[in-house]
């Protein structure tokens, strides 16, 4: 299949993954109100056109999390990168390296960081959940920090998990271990079976050592997820701001109260996010919520961005309504199932292309202008 597009990968990786997977990815919460709104939202503004300034050149250069970075956007952390496709974090994180941009490790991912670490040497952020036990979260920060992560991002929304009644359907929910039927289902993907097999029996890594957890990433999963402490609190960040030395970045804010509460706290950044309308179902849209978020923080804290990114056009408002980054979600992680490594290139280069030709398009030469720019690079529908 030729993938010009996201959804066009998005469209690749529903026919390579086996269901159970691919709803996994592709669902929201409930009614999927949310998860549609992060999409439906971005229509409420349109661009500025402006002509005849010469956009011969245009540079996507542009600095979030304390670094320059070559393009606005980085991959965020998505669990289970490695059911996707066999070796899916190391595949993921050498595309983005080869872009020149950081990628998140989500707690849930089958590679641990150490793997990751091995595999390439750009740069990495680390996401984590705070767990009950909180042996286990020291022993998480110690990864991190054995493998030289610098900007921690602390989910803050998933303290108690939403239904995704797509997982329910298809038992994702419960999924402990492969039942004859569950087999039989995925077989009717040879490609991903194969690829499985290749890559040796998943794992979660950052527990893997840990006989507590059981063997295999379905039992493993589902000890961890049993233990993410629901009485996560304000508390618990000032305890981990003074733990952890390097940046923290508080992912799932979406209230500019939170907002003011975490610049309090003493992180370093937020992400305005919903987890990609997989929480709270007929909450705001991410795009909704963010100007009001920059208005309130005045600076204060930086303020990144995600949920709904599928178009290079999608980035551009969200740095112009006060974003310094992005983060992709189920943009890069349909090119991964769709094609592996060179999927997730294949759709960070198309990206870089439509975020390049709309900046052009609308008169300016660079992402900082854009960002100079402001609001006043979009109207309201
Ligand atoms: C399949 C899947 C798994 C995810 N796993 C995590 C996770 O482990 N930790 C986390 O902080 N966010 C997780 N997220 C949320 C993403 O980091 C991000 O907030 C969301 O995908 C953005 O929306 P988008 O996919 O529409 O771009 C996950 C999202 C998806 C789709």
């Amino acid at each position: 299949m030729n993938i010009i597009n996201v959804e066009d990968a998005r469209e690749a990786a529903r026919r390579r993954l086996p269901r159970i997977f691919f709803d996994y990815i592709d669902g929201g919460s409930f009614g999927e109100e949310t998860l549609h709104a992060n999409r439906a939202d971005f229509a409420r503004w349109t661009l500025v056109q402006r002509v005849l300034n010469d956009v011969s050149t245009r540079d996507l250069a542009t600095r979030f999390l304390g670094a320059d970075h070559p393009l606005p956007f980085m991959l965020g952390p998505v669990g289970f990168l490695g059911l996707y496709a066999g070796g899916g974090e190391i595949a993921a994180a050498k595309a983005a390296h080869a872009a020149g941009i950081p990628l998140c490790l989500s707690t849930f991912s089958i590679a641990s960081l150490a793997k990751l670490r091995q595999a390439t040497t750009g740069p990495l952020a680390f996401q984590l959940y705070v767990m009950s036990d909180r042996a286990i979260g020291d022993e998480l920060l110690a990864q991190a920090r054995e493998a030289g992560v610098d900007t921690l991002f602390l989910t803050v929304d998933t303290t108690i998990t939403s239904v995704r009644e797509r997982d329910v359907r298809n038992g994702f929910r419960s999924l402990t271990r492969i039942s004859p039927g569950l087999g039989a289902r995925l077989m009717t993907r040879p490609l991903w079976c194969f690829d499985m097999l290749r890559a040796g029996m998943p794992e979660v890594g950052a527990v893997a050592h840990r006989p507590e957890f059981g063997k295999g990433v379905l039992e493993q999963a589902s000890h961890l997820s049993r233990r993410i402490d629901t009485r996560l609190s304000w508390r618990d960040v000032d305890a981990l701001r003074a733990r952890w030395p390097g940046r923290l970045v508080l992912k799932g804010i979406l209230s500019p109260e939170d907002a003011l509460t975490a610049r309090a706290a003493g992180a370093d950044a937020i992400v305005v996010s919903n987890h990609g309308g997989r929480q709270l179902d007929g909450t705001s849209s991410t795009i909704a919520a963010l100007p009001g978020i920059v208005d309130a923080t005045e600076g204060g804290i930086e303020v990144l961005f995600d949920g709904g990114i599928r178009r290079g056009a999608d980035i551009v408002k969200a740095l112009a309504l006060g974003a310094s980054g992005v983060l992709l979600g189920r943009a890069y992680v349909y090119g991964l199932a769709a094609a592996g490594e060179a999927g997730v290139a294949r759709i960070l280069a198309h990206l870089t292309e439509e975020v390049s030709l709309t900046l052009g398009l609308m008169g300016m030469r660079s992402i900082d202008e854009l960002k100079a720019r402001g609001r006043a690079a979009l109207r309201p529908r």
